[in-house]
């Protein structure tokens, strides 16, 4: 027979991957008891930790190994839930993270990230929605290859209307595509735009979603100060290339995010890092330069989330209908953007944490 004492002073002395503090500190063992060789355990962790990659689990079992003590774990592991998503407007109450995904310059490859990130949560069981908010050029509908549908709408007795997004590969979609035209958009001027752009998203119904992931349109005009202050994001994901045009664009929506609005940047993705030809695998051409991503997250003190390779695969991806991260030839983009998820989520974990911490 074990003492429970012990394996409870093992457990609590855990410390937790993300956040570099120990599971006591945390307050985060909810109860515990053993029951014959049972162990059972109910942690209450600061949020995301559902889809994240820290595997309690494994890291239990293997604390208890050490010490000489074999037993079976029944753990249970839940997020501690914020007061903050009460907060936002509508249907949004029923989101638990927001996570934007921005650019200064246009053309990066943010569209193609945001359906990336967004197929990979779903892939690992999340509830996902994904937003494209880009008026001028919606592109979502083409990355989950739903162009020919339209989102279904009810209005109440009261004029309350709502629109259901469209489902693919278990993500829920909702593009201004699906309602405003290209045409249509380009006679209208930003404020109006921001209206618009409002009214569209606060009736979208999506359910109970894990994450929601928005694809916004690049730089840093009304819409996305409109957005940033009604929704409040968990988190911003800058996307740039390595070319210095693209790193200036970065600089000044680091600056207009976190300092002026004051989100939490999780980090930067590099994207177009580099081409490896089809017929030469081991060959690396840097297009657009080199380490671009990576010495601009050092500048501003960011995350460099990933570098993700520019192949011919990943275009057509895209306008096939179906996220790379589907595909089984998927190759090192697969796998970069898996990891662009999972430290996307560590990053997101330590920030709210530490706000929170700060406060
Ligand atoms: N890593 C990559 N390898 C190859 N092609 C890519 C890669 N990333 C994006 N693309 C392609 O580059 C083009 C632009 O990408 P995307 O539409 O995602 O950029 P964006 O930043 O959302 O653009 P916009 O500013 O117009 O919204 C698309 O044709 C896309 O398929
Ligand atoms: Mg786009």
């Amino acid at each position: 027979m074990y003492n429970l004492n012990e394996i409870k002073t093992l457990i609590e002395n855990i410390k937790d991957p993300d956040l570099g503090v120990s599971l006591k500190e945390l307050n985060g063992l909810q109860d515990i008891n053993l029951d014959n060789n049972n162990l059972n355990i109910s942690l209450l962790l600061p949020g995301p930790i559902t889809y994240s990659k820290i595997d309690y689990e494994k890291i239990i079992i293997s604390v208890l190994k050490e010490a000489g003590i074999n037993i079976t774990l029944n753990l249970k592991v839940e997020e501690k839930t914020e007061n903050r998503i009460k907060e936002r407007p509508g249907f949004l109450k029923k989101v638990k993270y927001i996570i934007a995904v921005a650019s200064g310059k246009g053309g990066v490859g943010k569209s193609t990230i945001s359906a990336n990130l967004a197929t990979e949560l779903a892939k690992q069981g999340a509830k996902v929605g994904i937003l494209d908010s880009d008026i001028y050029g919606p592109s979502q509908t083409i990355m989950f290859g739903v162009e020919n549908e339209y989102m279904e709408a009810e209005t109440d007795q009261h004029g309350h209307t709502k629109a259901f997004p469209v489902e693919k590969y278990g993500v829920k979609i909702a593009s201004i595509g699906f309602v405003l035209n290209r045409r249509d958009a380009a006679g209208l001027r930003g404020p109006m735009l921001s209206n618009i752009f409002n009214s569209f998203y606060e009736q979208i119904d999506w359910g109970e979603l894990d994450y929601l992931i928005f694809d916004l349109p690049p730089g840093t005009g009304d819409i996305h100060l409109t957005f940033a202050q009604r929704l409040q994001p968990d988190g911003i994901v800058l996307v740039t290339t390595p070319q210095e045009i693209s790193l200036a664009d970065v600089r000044r929506s680091a600056v207009f995010f976190k300092d002026k609005l004051n989100i939490n940047v999780l980090g930067v993705v590099e994207n177009m890092s580099y081409f490896v030809p089809p017929d030469m695998p081991e060959k690396k051409y840097y297009i657009f330069g080199q380490e671009g991503g990576k010495n601009i997250a050092i500048e501003l003190g960011l995350l460099l989330l990933g570098e993700v390779p520019f192949n011919i695969l990943m275009r057509e991806t895209s306008d096939s209908g179906k996220p790379i991260v589907l595909r089984e030839d998927g190759g090192t983009q697969k796998e970069v953007l898996k990891d662009v998820v999972a430290n996307m989520i560590s990053e997101l974990r330590r920030k709210k944490y530490n706000n929170i911490e700060n406060k």
